[in-house]
């Protein structure tokens, strides 16, 4: 029998982790046909070539070249140039990953094309519509075929909006799989040489939610909080492109400069932020990602936002929410300092596993 063409979509820095172990998998399978899609919606060596090559990634069959834009322009351009790409391949499925334009921009044409999708790491939540990635979730899931959730609230949140149970898999965290595969690589990273830190004497920081950058009071409200941590313990901050920008824009260059001890950097390639976030003190992040890893890690994690889609590593891992507000995020900071934080553990199924139980689903099911 033929093997069943899938194209798998990456766009933005976040996919490139989820799609590594899939693409992996599926070239061994004898049963299905990957051909990769990249978007393009990242674009720079260090947002999206670095993933490629350290997670050895086979390069796209196809690329859309999209770049940034406004949500609707990048939406419409990648639904615009994967269209002519579904009618050329003609697979029948698509996989996409996470919740990134990209995510939902493929699966609205594969629907209208009745080609099936795959939602890998469906069904999660953080029920704030203000977030562009919230309602390319809720869009994404409600014409995915195949639902494909990391963990059981998110499990639970589909059936809650009336899927059926025989669409939906529990397969574990993607991210996962990737992460415990790389643990040598990560650990032989020379970051911390490199940046002159020692281990567990310093704190990371990842920031680039519009919700908290975009807004200028919001992100004071947050350096005012690393103002006073940095006194303590240096910070490293590997900053995204969107962040960077907007402290420019806001005319906060000065301000940020003056912190002595909050280190920026260029973003860092996965086995080095790896390295850096295992080895930090606690970790500053308003990511989706590395609330996950961080509770893997065991490390101590505070989410610069008021809620999250990923509560399982509130309830079960190190990660507690703060918002943006100063004296919270100091608060909580001196929590960690003090030596009381909770030890966590580590979510059902985040077993490294999750890319087996795929597999063997869509060889079952496609
Ligand atoms: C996107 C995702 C977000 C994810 C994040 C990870 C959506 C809605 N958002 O947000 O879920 O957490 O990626 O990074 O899909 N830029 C560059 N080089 C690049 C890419 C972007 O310089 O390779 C700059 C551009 O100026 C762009 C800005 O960064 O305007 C923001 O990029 P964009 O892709 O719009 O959204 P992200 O904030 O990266």
């Amino acid at each position: 029998m033929k093997p069943v063409k899938i194209l798998i979509i990456a766009g933005a820095r976040p996919n490139f982790m989820k799609i590594a172990p899939i693409m992996h998998a599926m070239r061994r399978s004898p049963k299905l046909e990957p051909i990769l899609v990249h978007t393009g919606q990242h674009y720079d060596v260090k947002m999206s070539d670095t993933f490629f090559d350290e997670l050895n990634i086979p390069r796209p069959d196809i690329s859309l070249e999209v770049g940034s834009d406004t949500h609707a322009r990048q939406v419409a351009k990648i639904m615009e140039r994967f269209e002519p790409v579904c009618d050329e391949q003609k697979p029948q499925a698509i996989l996409v990953v996470g919740d990134v334009n990209s995510t939902m921009a493929c699966s609205i044409v594969a629907a209208k094309k009745e080609i099936k999708i795959i939602h890998v790491e469906a069904g999660i939540r953080s029920r704030d519509r203000s977030m562009p990635e919230e309602i390319n979730r809720m869009v994404t899931d409600a014409i995915t075929d195949i639902l494909m959730p990391p963990s059981r609230d998110a499990v639970d949140n589909l059936l809650a909006e009336g899927h059926a149970p025989e669409k939906i898999h529990l397969v574990g965290n993607i991210m996962i799989d990737t992460l415990l595969a790389s643990k040598d690589l990560i650990n032989k990273s020379e970051i911390l040489k490199t940046l002159s830190l020692q281990a567990g004497n310093f704190v990371s920081l990842t920031l680039h939610r519009p919700s908290n950058v975009d807004n200028m009071d919001n992100f004071r409200k947050i350096l005012a909080a690393l103002e006073v941590i940095q006194q303590e313990l240096p910070i490293v901050f590997p900053i995204h492109p969107r962040t960077r920008k907007m402290i420019s824009e806001f005319g906060l260059e000065d301000y940020v400069a003056s912190m002595k001890n909050l280190i920026l950097t260029d973003p860092l390639g996965y086995f080095d932020f790896g390295k850096l976030i295992s080895a930090s003190r606690f970790v500053l992040t308003d990511s989706g990602g590395i609330q996950e890893e961080t509770t893997v890690y065991g490390i101590p994690c505070i989410t610069l936002r008021e809620n999250t889609e990923r509560p399982v590593t509130v309830w079960e891992g190190t990660n507690e929410l703060a918002g943006c507000d100063t004296e919270t995020i100091i608060a909580l900071a001196r929590q960690i300092l003090d030596g009381n934080w909770k030890k966590g553990r580590i979510p059902e199924l985040w077993d490294g596993a999750a890319t087996g139980r795929i597999i063997r689903i869509l060889e079952e099911v496609l």
